[in-house]
């Protein structure tokens, strides 16, 4: 049967798509700020509020001079920079337009049709539609009332077609993350021949008192790969660079089934410059503002009684069940553009300190509405 074409001179379209991506959801992006006058803050995307830091972006201008030639397709002095920093061969080091597409990499790389993927939901939106577009079947998992991922039922979700687990630490939307003991216990659960994979990509923002011991993890657990991106404190969403640290196999797996070339020259050499030592301490002079701005905003909302997870990301979340398109609606009329995720809650971004008060004012009044 052919379909109806959009107009009467195009062909008509006698194509076969996969049956999978019927039903598959399409990645819904952080809404924009709409131009009508009304200054907005746009806090729905989890980014930096703040451009790349003045070396990080003269590194990437430079690289563009080149732009003529292709990038340095093994993006050498990068992964031997992030070898360093992660205590590993450069060769374990695999990098891709962001993080998002090395997830992409890793189900493409241990996940076959029908086999399945364990995650947590509420989480990162693009999992299930990474799992799903390949082939495979996502099998979420709902977090508990706090907002945290139920790794008792995580666990208890995997089966003998389980590839692949994912793990969000601190999870986007909610914000709580996971302890050293807490994965040691998962992980004791898990076959030793499922992946599991750990996405950092709010690592930075966390309280480093209790940050996850993440090396520790990696490098007793054969089975462990870790997920990182230069998006979020290093404010490169742009650019799109992101990373995975694996065991040899799984890095050579990662290479073999990536885009060639995905990380392009600006990015590579934004990202290597924002390692620098001097850069590096500046953006941790950033993550510790995002810190004390996210304390300050959970504890002005619960002053004004609200019920909020214990976020360690850079974004706070408001389980307003189905009043969540309302609220959205509410605080967009009012600024401040938020993130809504169906009839589950609300994530807003912290970021300058005029958009933190804005969310605290919206807030406060939206309880008095
Ligand atoms: C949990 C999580 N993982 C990965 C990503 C993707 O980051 P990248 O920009 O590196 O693709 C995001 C972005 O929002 C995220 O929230």
């Amino acid at each position: 049967m052919s379909a109806p074409s959009a107009r009467p001179d195009e062909p008509a379209e006698n194509i076969r798509l996969r049956p999978a991506l019927e039903d598959l959801p399409a990645y819904v992006a952080g809404k924009p700020a709409a131009d009508d006058g009304i200054h907005r803050y746009k806090v729905s995307s989890n980014e930096s509020h703040l451009p790349p830091i003045a070396s990080v972006r003269e590194a990437a201008v430079a690289a563009l001079e080149s732009s003529h030639r292709y990038p340095d397709a093994a993006a050498q002095e990068l992964r031997d920079a992030l070898g360093r920093k992660h205590g590993v061969a450069p060769s374990q080091i695999a990098l891709s337009t962001g993080s998002v597409a090395v997830s992409g990499d890793l189900v493409r790389a241990v996940v076959g049709e029908g086999d399945e993927v364990v995650h947590p939901w509420r989480s990162f939106e693009a999992y299930p539609i990474l799992v799903g577009s390949h082939g495979g079947t996502p099998v979420p998992v709902p977090l508990t009332e706090a907002g945290e991922h139920d790794l008792a039922a995580m666990a208890a979700a995997i089966t003998d077609r389980t590839r692949l687990v994912l793990l969000c630490t601190p999870n986007n939307p909610t914000g709580p993350s996971l302890t050293t003991e807490q994965v040691e216990e998962f992980l004791a659960a898990v076959p030793q021949d499922v992946v599991v994979a750990i996405d950092e990509a709010y690592r930075e923002f966390h309280d480093p008192a209790t940050v996850l011991g993440t090396a520790g993890i990696f490098r007793r657990h054969g089975n462990v790969v870790l997920l990182r991106t230069f998006s979020k404190l290093q404010g490169l969403a742009g650019l799109r660079i992101g990373y995975a640290v694996a065991h040899p196999r799984l890095a050579r797996a990662l290479g073999q089934v990536t885009v060639p070339f995905g990380a392009s020259a600006p990015a590579q050499a934004a990202a290597l410059a924002s390692l620098e030592p001097a850069a590096a301490e500046e953006l941790e002079r950033r993550a510790e503002r995002i810190r004390a701005e996210r304390s300050r905003v959970l504890a002005g909302l619960r002053a004004q009684g609200w019920n909020l997870p214990a976020s360690q990301g850079n974004f706070v979340y408001f389980p307003l069940g189905e009043r969540s398109g309302e609220f959205a609606e509410f605080a967009d009329a009012r600024g401040l553009v938020l993130r809504a995720y169906g009839n589950d809650g609300v994530r807003a971004t912290i970021a300058e300190e005029e958009a933190d008060d804005r969310l605290l004012a919206i807030a406060q009044e939206w309880r008095g509405v």
